[in-house]
């Protein structure tokens, strides 16, 4: 066992094998940040209670895990929340059918209410059996409970939960020899910091991305995006993000990675229009090479053994590779003004047509096998565009389809539209476990009421996504598709529009905080989105709930599904506010609530000074945000705010302010900026009505 940073020890058993993600990954670890946090000196986990044999699969790693402990983690879950007795197998899959582990962004990576974290380094389909099976011998003791045998299924075959002391084994295929990096406590939260300081920090994405997104219809025209992007502003809809689907390219699955002359003329000119009315552009790509690009030719020895698509799989574990991929984009998208890019079908499926992805017996020139590449090829696609971006001294807020291990630095956010909302709504709760960031994207709804109430969820997220691919209207204007596609639209469209405006101006409203949010998450490794049981682990209560999560420090969002009008929400010990009425609930307890179409229930902590912006239509690079405070609780007199240029990389170098703002009884601010940052991004206007 050796200490490698503050709180974080390392377990070494074998040969482990050359291509992990720590090998791959250009790690940059925050062992200041790690020295802020209090340790105690010893490892979590004695390295006597860990038990590593080899094994003629690869190896077979066993550590403890007591009676009441629970695990949560393994990356992006959409099935469950609580993973204790359960099998989690982390392979890379876009088809997550079923509670295997399978998913967008699967990581060998837990973490124990009992405060402690365990991160494997691998990049097999390793399988953690959490607690699900007792050693040879372990239920002799309870032969002589004389039981009758049940007959019914449930009875003789129905799911048993282990009992006692047992372990957490892991099933490494093909390696002989494996790390373990533990990370401790003392809390589960604080596990996780450890963890996202260990990958180098969390993501800072520029303030523009934390404003609206919106993807436009697949088969768009250059006069079908400008006009779009045109009635936004003129409906005061604010919208930062302008997405171009597959459309734009010449040729797509495989990508050519050059513009569509046909669809799109002059698209520098229209771009140039649409950075002129403060759009930041979003282009679609996958990772897989046609024919008839001009990066075919230098990747084709660069690239692995089958063809997606009839494309390339660029190796890009190879430094070389990359840097014709990173080439290719810094010079035709980047240069241009490019804000980002929405990483697309990079996670496998089984589901689908058969030439989806590669098999995962593929060789690459690098030496990884295909299922390596799998778990691995998300994280490199990431790593190869965020260093374009750092060149260019842009920063980025980009999508991704698949990620992994170690993920916390790269500014992209995790996407499908695969599913219903109550399974995107766990995804937000589980993705703050893993260092992974997760939109419940709003394509087209099936009515205006499930419009509303996904809008509702998004601009409580990670990222606020309307995805309308699919439909050359805007969503608020008619949610049935064909009708949408004829141009048809609802009579009542305008009162939807109003109700999704001004939830939009919600999101905007909150920037400020989530900004905020953000920081820490790059400072301290504190996720902006955490399940409860992460702040509250030492209340039972929390431990399975799936559909309600933190956001930041003081708010805590439980959306309603579509088709409900009404739910129950668990708030923990403390007082909370509701968002909107400021009305008061006592913590500890459960409510029953019914708060009409309009509402989607957000809870304050009491004590919060909560800073609002007033909503601005997009986040241009000079912006100030005008902020007013909204007092939630008699003693909510105090409000620290994280302050840079809201784009570029000079926070890195110390150019960043905390705000600290303070609130006398009459609402007069007293505001104090500490940090080497020189503007001024927030001007405070005092206090609105007491909530
Ligand atoms: C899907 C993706 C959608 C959309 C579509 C375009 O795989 O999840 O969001 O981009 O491809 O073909």
């Amino acid at each position: 066992m050796q200490k490698v940073a503050n709180g974080v020890w390392k377990f070494r058993f074998g040969e482990p094998e050359a291509h992990t993600p720590v090998s791959l990954g250009d790690i940059t670890i925050k062992y200041k940040e790690l020295e802020a946090l209090d340790c105690s000196g010893a490892p979590p986990i004695n390295s006597d209670d860990i038990f590593a044999t080899r094994t003629p699969r690869g190896v077979r790693v066993e550590l403890p895990l007591m009676q009441e402990e629970h695990l949560y983690g393994f990356g992006l879950q959409l099935h469950s929340v609580d993973h204790t007795s359960r099998k989690k197998v982390i392979r890379v899959n876009s088809d997550p059918v079923a509670d295997t582990g399978d998913s967008h962004a699967p990581v060998p990576f837990y973490v124990s209410t009992a405060g402690y974290g365990v991160y494997v380094d691998t990049s097999r389909y390793a399988a953690f059996y959490c607690g699900t099976n007792l050693k040879k011998g372990a239920s002799e003791h309870k032969k002589e409970v004389a039981k009758e045998v049940g007959t019914s299924e449930i009875e003789l075959y129905g799911y048993q939960v282990t009992e006692g002391d047992r372990t957490v084994m892991i099933d490494i295929p093909a390696a002989a020899g494996i790390e373990l990096y533990l990370f401790e406590g003392p809390d589960m939260g604080t596990s996780v910091q450890r963890y996202n300081l260990f990958s180098g920090g969390g993501c800072l994405p520029p303030a523009w991305g934390l404003g609206i997104w919106y993807r436009a219809y697949s088969a768009a025209t250059r006069d079908d995006v400008m006009r779009l992007a045109s009635t936004f502003r003129e409906d005061r809809m604010p919208v930062d993000v302008f997405g171009f689907e597959p459309g734009w390219q010449s040729r797509a699955y495989s990508c050519s990675f050059l513009w569509d002359d046909k669809r799109f003329p002059d698209h520098q000119g229209m771009l140039e229009q649409l950075y002129g009315m403060n759009y930041r552009v979003n282009l679609w790509e996958h990772l897989f090479v046609h024919p008839s690009s001009p990066i075919y030719e230098g990747l084709k020895p660069l690239s692995g053994s089958y063809e997606v698509w009839e494309g390339l799989v660029p190796d890009l574990a190879l430094p070389e590779a990359r840097h014709i991929f990173e080439a290719h984009h810094t010079q035709e998208f980047i240069d241009q003004g490019i804000a980002g890019f929405k990483l697309d079908e990079c996670d496998n499926s089984d589901y689908v047509h058969s030439n989806w992805s590669f098999p995962d017996a593929t060789e690459f020139p690098s030496g990884l096998d295909g299922e390596q590449m799998h778990n691995s090829i998300g994280v490199l696609y990431q790593a190869t565009l965020k260093k374009a971006f750092e060149k260019a001294g842009r920063r980025t807020l980009s999508q991704v389809r698949a990620s992994g291990a170690l993920a916390s630095p790269y500014p992209f956010v995790l996407y499908s539209d695969l599913y219903d909302h109550k399974v995107f709504i766990r995804g937000v709760v589980n993705c703050g476990f893993s260092g992974l960031l997760w939109s419940p994207e709003v394509r087209q709804a099936e009515s205006p009421e499930d419009l509303i109430r996904r809008v509702q969820t998004a601009v409580f997220s990670p990222m606020a996504l309307l995805n309308c691919w699919q439909i050359p209207n805007p969503p608020w204007m008619q949610t049935n598709r064909e009708q949408n596609i004829r141009g048809e639209f609802a009579d009542d469209y305008e009162a939807v529009r109003e109700v999704c405006r001004s939830l939009f101006e919600t999101r905007m409203s909150l920037i400020p905080y989530l900004y905020t949010a953000y920081a820490r998450y790059a400072l301290e490794g504190r996720p902006p989105f955490r399940a409860l049981v992460m702040d509250y682990p030492e209340d039972v209560h929390t431990y399975g709930i799936e559909d309600a999560y933190m956001m930041g420090e003081s708010l805590l969002v439980a959306p309603i599904v579509t088709g409900t009008a009404e739910r129950d929400v668990y708030l923990p010990e403390g007082t909370w506010l509701c968002f909107w009425t400021g009305k008061q609930y006592e913590g500890g307890q459960s409510y029953h609530l019914t708060p009409g179409l309009e509402r989607i229930p957000v809870f304050v902590k009491d004590g919060t000074l909560l800073p609002l912006a007033k909503p601005l239509p997009y986040v241009a690079e000079d912006a100030v945000f005008n902020i007013s405070f909204r007092r939630y609780g008699t003693t909510a007199s105090r409000c620290r705010l994280y302050e840079d240029d809201g784009h570029s990389f000079n926070y890195q170098n110390g150019q960043w302010n905390w705000v600290d703002v303070s609130l006398d009884e009459a609402g007069t601010a007293t505001v104090q900026r500490t940090g080497g940052y020189e503007g001024v991004r927030y001007a405070f206007t005092g206090v609105s009505a007491i909530n």
